[in-house]
């Protein structure tokens, strides 16, 4: 029997995971289909419901909704509770069990693209949005010694930053403006996690020049794949990534909490990449 999997999200349209998801349960002959499902605000109660009615297996749970949800949940992951967000649901016989998998997927994404673990090393977090949250977190739980967190609006970044410093005594977390001068003292990775870089006239969000103090640079945004600032860090010899891995593992780690199958990240990668040069195209 053909069991469900799925997307909650407003608006849904733009979302590549079905294509990411489908094409693992194609390749792996698995039976299950990944639908996603536009769900409005007021309707999230409602769509979590369905979920036990109607036997979903999994959802993934995009913007808005990753707080809201929460409370329509049986169980929450430690990670999730901490970062405050829920990405990925897992049915249990009824019992719905909460997951944050964009920190992981960030860090394994980093593995894969810079060869590098978070233990012992230093990072700068532009953003403090959920996605920011989420990476931070991980990032402190796996070890790192540092983290500072530039943000426009300097309470959310101290936020993160309390946030850790309470619950992950061993990294030392600091919230800054995002032009604040202690940025130039750098550190071993740079993490944007803004928009600023998705639109054509977006510059570069720091300063080029603070770029010299930093080895490696990565952007969780993918389209466009090379961003103002990954190519201006590129020029200074630092090494630089996109976020599409970070799409892909985070959607990997959600897989295997629903189906106990890993994944070929290949797979899930071209299905991606075939998708993104479709959008290329339009
Ligand atoms: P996500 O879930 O992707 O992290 P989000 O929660 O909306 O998205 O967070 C967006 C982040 O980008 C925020 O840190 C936001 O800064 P503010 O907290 O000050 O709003 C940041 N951001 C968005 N547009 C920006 C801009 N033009 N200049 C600086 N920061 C910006």
């Amino acid at each position: 029997m053909i069991k469900l999997l799925g997307i909650f999200g407003y608006p849904i349209k733009h979302s590549l995971s079905p294509y990411m998801h489908n094409a693992v349960c194609h390749e792996l002959s698995l039976p299950y289909f990944y639908v996603p499902f536009q769900v409005a605000p007021e309707k999230l109660g409602q769509a979590v419901d369905s979920i036990r009615t109607l036997g979903i297996q999994g959802i993934n749970i995009t913007i808005p909704h990753k707080e809201s949800v929460m409370q329509y949940l049986d169980k929450i992951s430690h990670e999730a509770k901490l970062i405050g967000a829920v990405n990925t649901i897992k049915n249990e016989n009824g019992k719905l069990i909460g997951y944050n998998t964009d920190g992981r997927g960030f860090v394994a994404s980093i593995k894969e693209d810079f060869d590098v673990m978070p233990k012992g090393k230093s990072f700068i977090i532009l953003g403090a949005g959920g996605a920011a949250r989420a990476i931070a977190i991980q990032l402190a739980i796996e070890g790192c010694s540092k983290i500072i967190i530039a943000n426009r609006s300097l309470s959310k970044a101290k936020n993160i930053a309390e946030n850790i410093n309470a619950n992950v005594p061993s990294c030392i977390a600091e919230a800054v403006e995002l032009n604040s001068s202690i940025l130039v003292s750098g550190a071993d990775m740079l993490i944007n996690t803004t928009s600023i870089g998705m639109k054509k006239e977006d510059q570069s969000i720091v300063d080029p020049e603070l770029l010299s103090a930093i080895p490696m640079v990565s952007d969780i945004i993918y389209n466009p794949p090379d961003t103002p600032l990954l190519k201006e860090a590129r020029k200074r010899n630092a090494q630089a990534a996109n976020g599409i891995n970070m799409l892909v593992f985070q959607g990997a780690i959600a897989f295997e909490i629903w189906t106990g199958v890993t994944p070929p990240i290949k797979t899930m990668r071209s299905a991606l990449d075939n998708e993104l040069k479709k959008l290329d195209k339009i």
